[in-house]
């Protein structure tokens, strides 16, 4: 039971004492203080009765010391319980609005002081910019208030309770409210007050608040004011002072909208802002405005009467350190870096930012789908049954979040769409908050994906809708139904403009198909992008039991429930490493597209608005990956939309070895965000003249002693290969499996595009099942000849009777050792393989491998259906960087399409290995790595993989795609790996 006092825990939200009009979060020169810092701190498992520590006097010199803002699990190592991590599991019962008597309560207390001079102020305000969930607060013992809403701001007015010098301020907060069952989005459970605290001193005669809304025609801007102020602070007086702009106005009622002439607009590409003040005598407000139109005409979204396309990412405010606390210079860094990467749009999954991070997307320049703070998601598991969004009694609570949400955050010129939250089923309340926007901001649509029908929001969104699927919403076909919508109710859809408001789960290795996504964008114009789930991991840095760092994940804090590594499905790792799927994207968004024709290249300028006067165009030959020529390229400025035809270079061709032209478009100067010469597109031609297979004819040249067969530089006991180049070797031995990605291990129930997998059931698991991780062998013949040795082997798994016959045969040609192995599957295996490869031990001896070099296509990693970044080249690498740590190891480090491929040692060639296309022009790929693909397959974080100085050289005919299954569409079947016949043949040398 809840005492009396703390009853607010479980009221349906919004709180008490907070002041219920929202406000712009503004720069003002008013007085202010902050409250962050070093507050006393004491942590309860329950809510206590006694409000005691609220008093002035209270003793708490034998509390903690925590800073603020922060998340108290966080802090402390451990000492103030551990963070949670669920999707939608709610981590207490669904019994709403109850939450558990077990409910951890930080306390908080601090001095601060009030400058003497603040007495003139009319009013003291106290804002809290983030406290999760429900908050009390006492100033100076007397109670002021309590508030929910964990990401959004509420200001107190504590006038009556400050005074000049010494105060202390209280503030109770309990990690579980009523307010949990709003807020239950697929993150870390994080409470405490983990953004900022400041006293405001108001002065009287000022402003309130303001809102500059924005407009561009015709090269034409637009302003009007709303200004939130007493009568009697007139005269307001806007300042623009760069177009020399001076509007007084000296009454409410003169405030008026009016044109600014000889504006450049705001985009995301270039972001053009503009210092404007607002003052009165008493008070100035400092804000950068943008001019930009944000409207949906048709089926199309607009800004500035020009289509957009969301390059987009979901971005949730993660660290693996701070948690949901705000660092701006990190989330500048972050911030350039999606702009490095092509990506112009953030959505702010689900919750609004800290608000400094809409100043960022304003000058650096990102399309932004600002989020209200909600998701009811938990509800979904017993069918929607007491959703919130339906229930009256949650109304007030709705509307106060999402007024909350749009008033904060009002001026900003890259929020184009307001988003009413995520996964909170549909109803009324949802509806309601729909209303109040639309009456409140005609200039910006309203957006949630759970409004199926489109009865209350203004775009078509849909989050993991397969490429097929996505492509039915592009057309105008009647035929194909959309989910969950009567004809009548998707014809109405087909009539907004489409976007994808989570697609391509980037959790561990993937996704794939970037490009068909991409590609469908660009036949259907009513398909405007979308946002890729998600921008980072969300590993929290902690340390194994020996000491090792690692970013852990769901259950690695002994969670009760908890959802695993569910919540590590970034396009960066969480130390900020961008993983090779964040390079496909940005291969894929690349801006400017080439189209090589002849001896021609039309190149293409695919941005909202902006020309291509900030690049140069670079071009390079290269003949095996080396380079022999290379200059700039006269390309004429291409106007948004446009394209432009112009000669290639002279391409030096060569005989015997590949020719290879690389076309880049490069920053011509430096910008915010990346230095003069940062790739933003890239586009290769292969001139390669072929070269005519070696008519080479097979000799061999055996030598025995003591057992040992000896040809060139192979040794071979009993059949089997037993040193190269003098190094000890195991295998070449049959490898069908691949640790399993996360996508392989998802058994999603929607794979309407692949005939291949079976719903319900992971690839994983049916690789499991078939014993693809557990091969044994049975040599079946060994056979010399004058010409080769050849051996025989059939390849099973325990208790199956299907098999793999593998013909593996040994010769020399031209003095080189020849390995040609023919792989040919009994029939009866069903399920997709996830690779068929050959699979070399190298065990450290002396002078262990720890490199590679190669020709083929690099530098990362590569898989069928994410080929778009990698590019054919020379590339070298340690034997470390071949592999990604992803937080949950699994299959990484393919390099497909390998001509040549040395295995170095300390900097020494040790091996080379030249590889040869099969019968239908299939080049292999190749994976070295120092774990198998079985230890790699047992290990939940990086530092569980064994140490090891072995390497493993898999060189795989074959693997299967990625797709997204984790939480979206599985390999385009054109990707899947059927089992089925492959030949594999190399030459190798010592180094
Ligand atoms: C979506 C959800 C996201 C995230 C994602 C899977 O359904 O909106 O918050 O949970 O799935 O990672």
């Amino acid at each position: 039971m809840p005492s009396q006092h703390s009853a607010y825990v479980t009221d349906i939200p919004p709180g008490r004492g907070a002041l219920r009009t929202a406000r712009s979060w503004l720069h003002s020169d008013a007085p202010s203080r902050s409250l962050n810092g070093l507050w006393r701190f004491r942590l309860s498992p329950t809510v206590p009765v006694a409000e005691d520590f609220a008093a002035g006097g209270f003793d708490d010199s034998g509390w903690d010391s925590i800073p603020v803002p922060a998340h108290w699990v966080l802090q402390g190592d451990g000492a103030y319980d551990r963070p949670i991590y669920t999707n939608i599991q709610f981590p207490f019962p669904i019994d709403p609005p109850y939450v558990p008597d077990e409910n951890p309560t930080g306390d908080y207390r601090r001095h601060f002081d009030i400058p003497a001079d603040w007495s003139e102020a009319e009013r003291v305000l106290l804002r809290f910019d983030g406290v999760e969930s429900v908050f009390k607060v006492w100033v100076n013992g007397d109670e002021i208030g309590n508030a929910a809403g964990s990401r959004l701001a509420h200001e107190f007015d504590v006038t009556s309770s400050v005074r000049p010098g010494d105060n202390v301020i209280a503030v109770r907060v309990h990690q579980w409210s009523a307010a949990s069952y709003l807020e239950d989005q697929d993150q870390w459970w994080l409470p405490g007050i983990f953004r900022d605290v400041t006293v405001i001193a108001r002065p009287a005669g000022g402003i309130e608040d303001v809102w500059l809304r924005t407009g561009f025609e015709n090269g034409h801007g637009r302003i009007e004011a709303e200004i939130t102020a007493d009568a009697a602070a007139f005269p307001v007086t806007l300042c623009l002072p760069e177009l020399g702009i001076e509007r007084v106005w000296a009454t409410p009622a003169d405030v008026a909208p009016f044109d600014v002439d000889s504006v450049e607009p705001w985009s995301a590409e270039q972001p053009r802002l503009y210092d404007v003040t607002v003052s009165t005598a008493a008070e100035t407000i400092a804000m950068r405005v943008g001019f930009r139109t944000v409207e949906i005409r048709g089926d199309r979204f607009l800004v500035n009467g020009r289509r957009v396309v969301f390059h987009g990412m979901n971005r949730h405010e993660t660290h693996p350190e701070r948690g949901r606390v705000f660092d701006e210079e990190h989330a500048r860094e972050d911030l350039a870096r999606m702009k490095r990467f092509n990506v112009n749009a953030i959505r702010t999954s689900h919750y609004p930012p800290h608000p400094r991070l809409l100043d960022l997307a304003d000058e650096l320049g990102f399309w932004v789908v600002l989020e209200c703070d909600l998701e009811t998601h938990g509800f979904g598991t017993i069918n929607w049954a007491g959703n919130p969004s339906d229930d009256p009694a949650w109304r007030e609570a709705y509307l106060d979040r999402i007024q909350r949400t749009v008033e904060r955050d009002k001026n900003h010129p890259s929020i184009v769409i307001w988003s009413l939250g995520n996964e909170s089923g549909t109803g009324s309340n949802l509806a309601a908050m729909s209303a109040w926007v639309h009456a409140r901001d005609a200039g910006r649509p309203v957006h949630y994906e759970g409004d199926y029908t489109g009865e209350y929001t203004d775009i078509y969104s849909r989050m993991y809708s397969s490429v097929l699927e996505t492509e039915q919403i592009g057309t105008d076909g009647s035929r194909s139904p959309l989910l969950s919508c009567t004809p009548a109710q998707g014809a109405r859809q087909r009539t907004k403009p489409f976007l994808l408001c989570e697609y391509a789960h980037a959790m561990g290795n993937g996704p794939g198909a970037l490009d068909q996504y991409e590609a469908l964008v660009h036949e259907h114009p009513r398909l405007h992008g979308g946002f890729v789930w998600e921008w980072r991991d969300h590993g929290i840095l902690t340390t194994a039991p020996d000491g090792t760092p690692y970013y852990a994940y769901g259950g690695d804090f002994g969670e009760v429930v908890h959802d695993g590594n569910f919540v590590m499905d970034g396009m960066l790792l969480s130390n900020d490493v961008p993983t090779p799927g964040l390079h496909e994207y940005k291969a894929v968004a690349q801006p400017v597209r080439f189209t090589f024709d002849g001896d021609d290249v039309a190149i293409t300028n695919l941005r909202h608005s902006a020309d291509t006067s900030d690049l140069r165009f670079r071009w390079r030959v290269e003949h095996d990956g080396t380079l022999v020529d290379s200059g700039d390229m006269e390309v004429p400025v291409v106007a948004a939309g446009e394209s432009a035809r112009v000669p290639l270079p002279r391409i030096p061709l060569a005989q015997d070895s590949e020719t290879w032209l690389t076309i880049d478009a490069v920053l011509a100067a430096e910008t915010a965000w990346a230095r003069e010469g940062h790739v933003i597109a890239t586009a290769q031609l292969d001139r390669s003249t072929r070269r005519p297979a070696g008519g080479v004819r097979p000799q061999t040249d055996w030598r025995q002693s003591n057992g040992t067969l000896t040809l060139g530089i192979a040794e071979f006991v009993d059949g089997a290969l037993v040193r190269l180049a003098g190094r000890a070797v195991a295998g070449p031995r049959l490898e069908l499996f691949r640790a399993p990605t996360d996508n392989d291990e998802a058994a999603s129930l929607r794979d309407e595009e692949s005939d291949a997998s079976i719903a319900g059931v992971s690839n994983a698991e049916l690789w499991r099942r078939d014993g693809l991780d557990r091969l044994t062998t049975r040599r079946v013949s060994v056979e010399r000849t004058a010409e080769a040795l050849r051996t025989i082997d059939k390849v099973s798994a325990a208790n199956s009777a299907l098999s793999v016959m593998v013909e593996s045969v040994w010769s020399l040609e031209g003095g080189e050792l020849e390995l040609r192995v023919e792989i040919e599957p009994s029939s009866g295996w069903l399920t997709v393989w996830p690779r068929i490869g050959i699979r070399f031990d190298l065990p450290d001896g002396a002078a262990p491998i720890d490199g590679a070099e190669w020709f083929g296509l690099g530098p990362l990693e590569s898989y069928p259906d994410s080929l778009r970044a990698a590019h054919t080249g020379r590339f070298s690498s340690t034997i470390r960087d071949l592999s990604v740590d992803y937080a949950r190891p699994q299959e990484t480090g393919h390099r497909s399409q390998l001509r040549q491929l040395t295995l170095t040692s300390a900097g020494s060639k040790v091996l080379r290995i030249v590889t040869f296309p099969d019968g239908r022009g299939r080049r292999p790929g190749f994976t070295l790595s120092r774990h198998t693909p079985q230890q790699i397959a047992q290990a939940g974080h990086p530092f569980e993989l064994p140490d090891s100085t072995t390497s493993h050289l898999i060189i795989d005919a074959a693997q299967h795609g990625l797709g997204s299954r984790a939480c979206g569409p599985d390999v385009w079947p054109e990707f899947a790996l059927r089992p089925e016949a492959r030949t594999i043949r190399l030459r190798i040398a010592a180094g």
